[in-house]
């Protein structure tokens, strides 16, 4: 721990409020910033816990039209359901806020007000892309193009999630609007900027003190600096309808940029939770911020947010950003959209209580230094040949044999031996080496010490056999269950930062009130003489093949769309009616086809077109069988020029659908009075 520090102030990023949470969000952010936080609340330190619904940004408004209801009815939906998840996982934050909430508009447009006092943005007058037919600026999420570093082709106007560089809209190549598809012009609009270019030098020193960060995130952002010619200006306003007005004169019909707003929003829920005294959290040296994040989000907490911060010169700096990176699911990125995730309110209904199982998994495979794998079988080995077979059978033996032998009492240690001493020992140390992977927000090791301990109390148990010894040595017994169940006690205290459900049923289980960090360095938390608890010691049970395969048909629907789903691209640029009045188009009827030799995809056709005969090849063959096609009425182009495919001469084409299998199909007209050589206009 670092002495210079009173107090933490522990964030987790503020989700958008536009869909429900699924594991990804649990592992990459939500649980290891708890588990953090309930670590250090139960060792005593001075710490809170923020988080709250992001509920500005395009992303929002994209939803709301997406579902037909008003952007206010698409946060209070998500901000409950979201609300909910997190409760029922037992995220303990110490206040789950809402940007929409009148304190934090408030703060959010005071602090740009300061900002802008202090001259800090610089006015510009620039071209942004707008889409004509929808008539509205488009940044952010309302524009997509191919990413200039990455090549993505699907980057948004201001981030590439795929390589997490930030963009502005007019750094994409091809961009072309989300609403409608068509490719955007350039309109000058007014905007204010944060020269990040002229703070880089602040902002490399800032980084360069930290630069003990996680090397996923500091490497990344020293590769920002270093790029390229380094930061760039970014406009901290929008030319949009949805999120906080930009509070200075003529910014009308603006608003602040989400992710000005967002972070602040950490501000203002400490402000509401902690009305008197939230300043000793954010404008006191001894106060600790750490930001815990998805990667995709890190630019914004490690460069973007600090220099807002430095620019008003009264706030902390994030002391840490462990960033994580992401969790796939099955091999798959996970993905809302083809509903390739495991959602937290869906794992509920099947897996009712089981909220440790899901914490216990994602922890021991948190992608902490790499994206990682969550899969179903491993959730089931992770629950039936860990928490089952080792921590729940160690409690359960402990618990059934002291009631058993004992009437619940807990037997006095008789005389120590070597082997119990060297385990005393081990048990003593334990929470050190669990402590000590929570500082440096190693979780999964931490989770593995932790596991560790009841793999000792298994092994103890299974060596010293009391169940044999109870008939030939009573006193030997009497000291091997007494210091059973004093490993059991420590267990309830170091488990709770992870599985916390679990924790409680076993401080139940031992009839114990919940015991703090420090208690778990002593071997005698439960005195000899205590009486525990009920019988009923089966903190797991096993999870059977049937329930997984249940799990994996459900993906398996899903994998079907996500195999074979072909995204319709958006409509083309706009054409005139000139252009289209070039083309001939016919009706036309196939009079004869065959497979083109030394070819499985042509077929070549010949075609009736009312006013000739002509030879058409087309790469249908895949589709159809030429004996099924005679006959076939189809739409042809019939001044395309001709050309030679596979020594064939192609005088024209026939129209096809492509379908969202990527399947060919015939463009037929169905009314028999449209004969051949009929125009299609
Ligand atoms: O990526 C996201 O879901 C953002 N809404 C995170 C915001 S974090 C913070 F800045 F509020
Ligand atoms: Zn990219």
């Amino acid at each position: 721990m670092n002495s210079k520090f009173k107090r933490t102030l522990v964030t987790a990023a503020l989700p958008y409020a536009n869909g429900p949470v699924h594991i990804g969000h649990l592992a990459g952010c939500y649980l290891p910033a708890d588990i953090y936080t309930r670590y250090l609340r139960s060792s005593g330190r001075d710490v809170k816990f923020i988080c709250g619904s992001d509920e500005h940004g395009s992303g929002i408004t994209i939803k709301a039209k997406e579902e037909g209801i008003t952007p206010q009815q698409v946060i209070d939906k998500y901000h409950s359901i979201m609300n909910d998840a997190f409760r029922d996982f037992g995220i303990s934050f110490d206040i789950y806020s809402r940007t929409s909430k009148k304190i934090h508009h408030e703060t959010a447009s005071e602090f740009f007000k300061t900002l802008y006092k202090k001259g800090s943005f610089t006015e510009q007058v620039t071209e942004q892309y707008y889409d004509e037919t929808a008539k509205q600026f488009l940044a952010d999420r309302y524009i997509v193009g191919t990413c200039p570093k990455c090549a993505n082709p699907n980057a948004y106007g201001d981030q590439c999630e795929k390589c997490g560089t930030s963009l502005n809209a007019t750094d994409l190549i091809e961009p072309r609007s989300t609403l409608s598809g068509s490719k955007p012009v350039l309109k000058s609009t007014k905007n204010w900027f944060l020269p990040l270019d002229k703070f880089q030098p602040k902002i490399k020193a800032y980084l360069e003190k930290h630069s003990d960060w996680k090397p996923t995130v500091y490497g990344q952002c020293k590769s920002w600096l270093e790029s390229g010619d380094g930061l760039q200006p970014r406009a901290m306003t929008r030319d949009l309808d949805w999120g906080i007005p930009v509070p200075v004169e003529g910014a009308d019909g603006k608003v602040l940029y989400v992710w000005f707003d967002a972070p602040i929003g950490y501000i203002s829920a400490t402000k509401e939770l902690l009305p008197d005294t939230w300043k000793d959290y954010w404008q006191n040296e001894e106060s600790r911020l750490i930001h815990f994040i998805g990667k995709d989000n890190i630019v914004f907490h490690c460069i973007i947010f600090p220099s807002m911060l430095m620019e008003h010169g009264e706030f902390v700096l994030p002391d840490n950003v462990p960033a994580n990176e992401f969790l796939n699911l099955e091999g798959n990125k996970i993905s809302t959209s083809k509903k390739w995730a495991v959602w937290l309110h869906e794992y509920l209904q099947d897996f009712k209580d089981k909220q440790d199982v899901l914490r216990y998994t994602l922890c021991a495979n948190a992608p902490e230094s790499k994206d990682n794998d969550f899969t179903w079988k491993d959730f089931q080995t992770k629950n039936n040949s860990e928490l089952a077979d080792i921590l729940g059978n160690f409690v359960n033996r402990v618990i059934v044999l002291t009631n058993k032998n004992y009437n619940g009492i807990v037997p006095e240690a008789k005389e120590y031996t070597k082997t119990d001493l060297l385990v005393l020992d081990e048990v003593a140390k334990a929470p050190e080496k669990i402590a000590e992977a929570l500082e440096k927000f190693r979780f999964r090791e931490a989770l593995a010490e932790m596991m560790n301990l009841a793999r000792i109390g298994n092994k103890y148990l299974a060596e010293q056999e009391p169940w044999k010894l109870i008939k030939t040595d009573e006193n030997r017994v009497r000291t091997i269950m007494n210091i059973s169940l004093q490993i059991a006690a420590n267990l309830a205290i170091v488990c709770e930062p992870f599985i916390p459900f679990t924790s409680k049923k076993l401080f139940e289980l031992l009839n114990l009130s919940p015991l703090k960090w420090s208690s778990s360095r002593n071997t005698n938390n439960i005195a000899s003489g205590h009486k525990i608890g009920a019988d009923n010691a089966i903190l797991f049970s096993k999870i059977e093949d049937a329930e997984i395969a249940l799990q994996l048909e459900k993906l398996d629907k899903s994998r079907a769309s996500i195999s074979t789903a072909k995204q319709n691209p958006p409509i083309k640029a706009e054409t005139t009616f000139d252009d289209f009045n070039t083309m001939d188009i016919r009706v036309a009827t196939i009079t004869a086809a065959e497979v083109v030799p030394k070819t499985d995809k042509l077929l070549k056709l010949t075609l009736d077109t009312g006013l000739d005969v002509r030879t058409v090849v087309s790469g249908i063959a895949v589709y159809y069988k030429p004996e099924n096609i005679i006959g076939q009425k189809v739409i042809m182009l019939a001044n395309l020029a001709p050309r030679k495919i596979k020594g064939i001469e192609s005088q024209g084409m026939i129209l096809m659908a492509e379908n969202s299998k990527g399947e060919l199909c015939f463009v037929s007209p169905t009314n028999k009075e449209s004969e051949n050589g009929s125009i299609v206009k």
